[in-house]
């Protein structure tokens, strides 16, 4: 069967149709946002160890958004608005405290309670029906900005506590970083945290057409906002076979300990896992088929911070280590970056509910562009399906 050319009007009853579940290895689109290949990750060119090693978060999300490296100039003033923009309107204040019994309750969970202050954001922005790509400029650094908060005065409903300078969304002089970890525990961070926190936040920032990113794309292509398309994000992302397996990876992790406590070996616990089909979360990458360039850079992060919090800490990369061992022998299956967050960000202190909220506070960046790139050179997304159900018959036979 020949294979359609990008460009040809496929349509379904021809032999050129492509059918490959859950669109593997097709090229859906084009983008100049971000290049996985098996040798590298690269967004707009610059490649991840490049970002990693040697810009900040706010760097790379202009980057993203703008397509360029800011000038020092640039940077100041992209910095400026993102910090003028931090306070959440007392509408999402008022919402997130009403939410506070449902999230204790556990029948709302952060995700969610995050999708729905984004939607609220929408409500109220007046550019939310604009789509120009000056407009969605605007919004993009908006919700940036404000995302932070969102999950910050979120733990302080959860944990009972006072928000943390609602007036400002934090401390105006802090980084994004620093700031989003100020937001949720109070305490400033030391620059070790900070700095982890930053690379985690450059990680997470964009991966091409992933799950998350391809939603808000499906979405703005129909013309429907930013706003929309961001939520439809969160959605997707929520889901433990996407972005939610940084916080079921630790979940399992917590597991496998517990077992170990119990008297059972990892091995015992990963054997069991084999025999039921488990799928252990944070391994495995659609598109990374020899490991996931982002992990070790992680994990080297969160391994230092474990090391200097002593045994109690560094168990859990120990544990990792293993778990690693035997799927790399038995399955030839790799860590993607969601293994090694859950650790660093277990031993850091973050509630493990937040994992994935921190993720959406950096893909932001990434949806955001690709809706903008979508937005400004658009056509609708509509594959075909192939048919599988009743063959045709009358409704009065
Ligand atoms: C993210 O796309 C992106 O770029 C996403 C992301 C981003 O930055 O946006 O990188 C972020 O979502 C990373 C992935 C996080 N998800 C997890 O860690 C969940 C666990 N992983 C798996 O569910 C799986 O690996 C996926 C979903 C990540 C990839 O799924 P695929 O490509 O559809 O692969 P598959 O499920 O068809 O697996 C192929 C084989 C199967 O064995 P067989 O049934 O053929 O015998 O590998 C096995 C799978 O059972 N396998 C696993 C496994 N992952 C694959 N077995 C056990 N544990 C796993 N984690």
């Amino acid at each position: 069967m020949s294979i359609a050319t990008p460009t040809s009007n496929v349509s379904k009853e021809s032999e050129e149709a492509i059918f490959s579940r859950g669109l593997e290895g097709i090229v859906a689109g084009e983008t100049a946002i971000c290049s996985i290949e098996q040798g590298g990750l690269f967004y707009r060119g610059y490649e991840i160890h490049d970002l990693a090693k040697n810009a900040t978060f706010e760097e790379v999300a202009f980057v993203l958004l703008e397509g360029h490296k800011p000038s020092a100039a640039e940077l100041a003033r992209f910095k400026g608005e993102l910090v003028a923009e931090r306070a959440l309107p007392p509408s999402v204040i008022a919402f997130l405290r009403e939410t506070g019994p449902a999230l204790k309750a556990g029948t709302a969970v952060p995700m969610d309670v995050c999708r729905t202050a984004i939607g609220i954001l929408g409500h109220i922005d007046v550019d939310c029906q604009d789509n120009t790509a000056a407009a969605n400029l605007r919004k993009s650094k908006r919700l940036l900005a404000r995302c932070p908060a969102i999950i910050g005065h979120m733990q302080s409903v959860i944990d009972g506590r006072e928000l943390i300078e609602p007036a400002t969304g934090g401390d105006p002089k802090l980084s994004h970083a620093a700031n989003l970890l100020y937001l949720m525990t109070g305490k400033k961070p030391s620059a070790q945290f900070e700095h982890c926190v930053d690379v985690s936040l450059i990680l997470y920032a964009e991966h091409d057409f992933n799950a998350s990113t391809f939603a808000c794309r499906v979405i703005a292509g129909t013309l429907s906002d930013m706003h929309g398309a961001v939520c439809g994000g969160i959605a997707a992302l929520k889901g433990p076979l996407h972005g939610g397996a940084n916080e079921a990876a630790m979940e399992m992790l917590k597991r496998i300990d517990k077992h170990v406590q119990g008297g059972g070996t990892v091995e015992g616990y990963m054997q069991r896992a084999f025999e039921t089909k488990e799928k252990l979360m944070g391994f495995g990458h659609r598109v990374y088929k020899n490991g996931d360039h982002r992990a070790p850079i992680l994990g080297a992060l969160g391994r230092e911070i474990a090391k200097g919090q002593g045994p109690e800490s560094l168990k859990w990369f120990e544990m990792g280590d293993r778990v690693q061992k035997i799927m790399l022998d038995q399955k030839k299956i790799h860590p993607n970056v969601d293994f090694p967050c859950g650790m660093t960000y277990f031993v850091m202190g973050i509630p493990v509910p937040q994992y994935t909220p921190i993720f959406v506070a950096s893909r932001l960046s990434g949806w955001c562009s690709h809706i903008m790139e979508q937005h400004a050179n658009n056509r609708i997304i509509r594959p075909l399906s192939r048919y599988i159900g009743e063959p045709t018959r009358s409704w009065n036979s």
